[in-house]
């Protein structure tokens, strides 16, 4: 019996408005009695600029552009997708779901439709998802995309998260074929590590009440993520038997270039083949790694039949990898 798979067919990516550069961002944060400068933001985490939402845009509305590239892509129209799975942890209402807001918005009627929270490993959770389903036969077509405003849960008055995020929006079209696609994914979690990186605002008797801003421990996310962004490479590509010198492409998650370049170090991958747009998108979180993947397939790095591996990870603790024949 051949085996089915799921099969990169589109990617479509959107980010709001025109570029905040860190001198702008450093010029805001003055006003508030903020000290910061582009020379720290650069050396320390390598983003040169990130965009942000207005008020008006949502996961949902950035989402919907992202799909509809990637719809165009793949050349399929709305009607023929089974699955809209988005990855959110900014999502547009408590409910319904944003892939429900999505899917209302493209026309994709057919669909199922569900929100995947896991931070900023969502994408490649809400890709495991989609994939297991195509895997089983359930779904023929599912429309995958990681869409956040994350700028909206920043405290201005703490620069040590403030000057990282970005907001933006990446969607893929996976269909069913007998092709090579999805090799391997595999997903992890770590309750316990809960407090290194939270956003702790909840709704109680119609208010927020807690903190909703992102806290974090730096220095325990950044040792964190680089062990285990190494330790799930090693399992998928051990899984699909494939030689890490094989790979032709590494797409981690975007929040460091120090911790993307750890990661690519020990697993030996040379810079050349690692996919970076942390410069441009800051750490957009679940949206981070399609807004990486489709900026590369556009601009013709990523070929047809290159082998790809795609790794998300943060809050949660959570991460994970997919690896992937384009
Ligand atoms: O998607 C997952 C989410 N998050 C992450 O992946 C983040 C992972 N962690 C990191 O990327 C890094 O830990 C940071 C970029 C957050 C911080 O870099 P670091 O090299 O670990 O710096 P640090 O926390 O050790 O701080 C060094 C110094 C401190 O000053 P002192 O105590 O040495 O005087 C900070 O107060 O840098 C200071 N600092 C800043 N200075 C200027 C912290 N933020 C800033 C800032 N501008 N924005």
């Amino acid at each position: 019996m051949t085996q089915t798979y799921a099969k990169i067919i589109g990617t479509g990516s959107f980010v709001p408005n025109e570029p905040i550069t860190n001198d702008m961002l450093v010029e805001r944060l003055a006003k508030n009695g903020i000290e910061t400068s582009d020379q720290w933001i650069q050396e320390r985490t390598g983003i040169c600029q990130r965009y942000w939402a207005n008020e008006g845009q949502t996961a949902s509305s950035m989402g919907e552009i992202a799909a509809r590239n990637a719809m165009e892509m793949a050349g399929i129209s709305a009607d023929e997708i089974d699955l809209v799975v988005v990855a959110t942890s900014t999502g547009d209402m408590l409910f319904p779901s944003t892939a429900c807001l999505l899917q209302s918005k493209i026309g994709a009627k057919k669909a199922a439709a569900f929100d995947v929270q896991a931070a900023c490993s969502g994408f490649i959770y809400a890709l495991t998802t989609a994939n297991a389903m195509i895997q089983s036969g359930q779904v023929k077509t599912a429309l995958v995309v990681g869409a956040e405003v994350i700028s909206r849960l920043l405290d201005w008055n703490d620069r040590t998260t403030c000057v990282l995020f970005g907001d933006g929006a990446g969607a893929v079209i996976l269909r069913a074929s007998d092709e090579p696609g999805v090799l391997s994914c595999r997903i992890h979690s770590d309750g316990d590590l809960s407090h290194i990186l939270h956003s702790k605002g909840v709704i109680y008797n119609g208010a927020i009440k807690g903190e909703p801003f992102i806290g974090m421990d730096g220095q325990a996310v950044f040792k964190n993520a680089v062990t285990l962004l190494g330790d799930v490479a090693l399992e998928v590509l051990e899984d699909a038997q494939l030689p890490v010198e094989k790979l032709d492409w590494f797409i981690p998650h975007q929040a460091n270039i120090r911790i993307i370049q750890a990661a690519a170090k020990r697993l030996n991958v040379p810079v050349e083949k690692v996919i970076v747009s942390v410069n441009e998108h800051g750490n957009t979180s679940a949206a981070s790694v399609p807004l990486a993947l489709d900026k590369a397939v556009r601009d013709g790095r990523i070929q047809r039949g290159q082998t790809m591996l795609l790794q998300g990870v943060g809050g949660g603790f959570t991460w994970g990898a997919a690896l992937i024949q384009y």
